[in-house]
């Protein structure tokens, strides 16, 4: 089939205040990024986290950089070692500060210093329910998320669960990068549809780069 976008330009498109959405940003970059998630899950897997409510999620995340997002029973928090091997998370690879640290500034955010990436894998079925991004102390830094592989339907509302959502589908190296006052906007992934994909197969995976301001 004749791909009227394979050498297209990455485009921006505004989502809300604060927020955009940076078309195929990652396109050039998506085999190096894929190769170093391999790199990153080799040394700590992707696992299914358990919510503090018991909850196995369906996705599965791992994390580089200094500090990785995890759960236990007291609840969601940041730490610098994977608690499944009890080692630092890996280092976060020059490739994802880049493009972090690139996207950021396209959207309007300079000197983001990500000092967290978590890595979530979604198959076909699997879902993230709506959400904030909250526990992260730095709320002045944006949210860096990047998508690979698999399209799937994000949901993006407003500061209340109830506030309405746009809904919008992420591509194969879309990034989307909110802050200010967006920062603390629901947002979520509907069940990812089955599929295959050439650069990743039966998988979706995001990327979600977080400036936390948490020292430890
Ligand atoms: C997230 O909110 O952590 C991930 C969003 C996505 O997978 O696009
Ligand atoms: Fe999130």
């Amino acid at each position: 089939m004749l791909d009227l976008f394979a050498d297209a330009e990455p485009w921006q498109e505004p989502l809300t205040s604060g927020a955009t959405i940076l078309r195929r940003f990652a396109l050039s970059r998506a085999a190096s990024l894929l190769a170093a998630i391999d790199e990153v899950a080799r040394i700590s897997p992707f696992r299914q986290m358990i919510t503090p409510g018991g909850y196995t999620m369906s996705v599965a995340m791992t994390n580089c950089g200094p500090l990785g997002w995890t759960t236990d029973s007291r609840g969601y928090f940041y730490s610098p070692r994977d608690p499944l091997t009890e080692a630092f998370w890996p280092p976060l690879p020059d490739i994802f500060r880049t493009l972090a640290d690139d996207a950021a500034t396209a959207a309007g955010y300079p000197d983001f210093i990500p000092d967290a990436c978590l890595i979530n894998r979604y198959l076909p079925g699997t879902k993230l329910s709506l959400h904030q991004d909250k526990d992260e102390k730095e709320l002045r830094a944006p949210i860096v998320s990047v998508s690979l592989g698999l399209p799937a339907i994000f949901q993006f509302g407003g500061l209340k669960r109830s506030d309405p959502l746009q809904r919008t589908l992420l591509e194969h190296g879309d990034v989307v990068v909110w802050g200010g006052p967006s920062r603390l906007f629901y947002h979520g992934v509907q069940p990812v549809k089955e599929g295959d994909h050439p650069a990743t197969g039966r998988c979706r995976y995001n990327l979600t780069f977080r400036q936390t301001g948490i020292v430890e």
